[in-house]
């Protein structure tokens, strides 16, 4: 079973990287991605880049070239839900693109024909990430994120999305990610650590809070990487 980690910037997978052995690089359409084995677990890690379109190519390949076949993304996301809080966990049942805008005729945002506005997450994969976050007394929320090719950092906007998309976070890749693993059929989790709340303090909050939140989310995945592996 090959498993893809992704993140969208490198202090999201470097803390991954660091807890493995024998890492090998391979070259591939201008990125790296890197293999390595995990218990009895094919891993490919790669950070994609920051926004849609980087991060769909960079979950494309994982799954054609590299023949990924459950789909993990680990890194940081601005709150909206003012439940959560910086250094909070967040897993997303479903993700929209709330930046996607054909209303002008008469479609719902974040809807193009033959598209969906929400793409949920893998129930499975949800289910093992709840049994790791008890076995190990770790608090993980579960909620909507909504993705856009923009970093929020203003009030009016954040609050537009939440009420628009009901979504609990938000990032710039995770609806991406979600919408090619979608189309492969390929089961996938996105993960969220926050690093900030979406306004007008959120570009010094993110630089202060992206290290120790990315943290936290590559040591969830860990803990999803044992239970995948203990029960699979
Ligand atoms: N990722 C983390 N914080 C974010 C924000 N405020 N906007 C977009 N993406 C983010």
């Amino acid at each position: 079973m090959v498993i893809g980690i992704m993140g969208a910037m490198p202090e999201e997978i470097d803390p991954i990287l660091k807890r493995l052995d024998d890492v090998q690089k391979h070259e591939f359409a201008d990125n790296v991605y890197y293999t390595a084995l995990y218990g009895s677990l094919d891993l490919v890690i790669a950070y994609s880049k920051i926004g849609k379109v980087f991060s769909a190519l960079t979950a494309a390949t994982m799954i054609e070239k590299f023949g990924v076949r459950k789909m993990l993304f680990s890194g940081v996301a601005g709150a909206i839900n003012p439940e959560l809080k910086i250094g909070d966990l967040i897993a997303a049942t479903k993700l929209c693109q709330h930046d996607l805008d054909i209303t002008a005729f008469g479609h719902p945002y974040g809807y193009v024909p033959e598209g969906k506005v929400y793409v949920e997450a893998n129930p499975r994969l949800l289910e093992i990430a709840a049994v790791a976050a008890n076995r190990q007394d770790i608090r993980l929320k579960r909620g909507i994120i909504a993705t856009g090719d923009q970093f929020v950092a203003n009030a009016e906007r954040k609050e537009w999305i939440g009420n628009t998309f009901k979504a609990d976070a938000l990032e710039m890749e995770g609806a991406a990610v979600a919408v090619v693993c979608d189309a492969s059929d390929v089961p996938f989790f996105i993960l969220r650590a926050i690093s900030d709340a979406a306004d007008m303090d959120a570009g010094f909050d993110f630089d202060a809070f992206l290290h120790s939140s990315s943290a936290k989310s590559a040591e969830f995945i860990f803990a999803m990487l044992d239970e995948i592996d203990q029960t699979q």
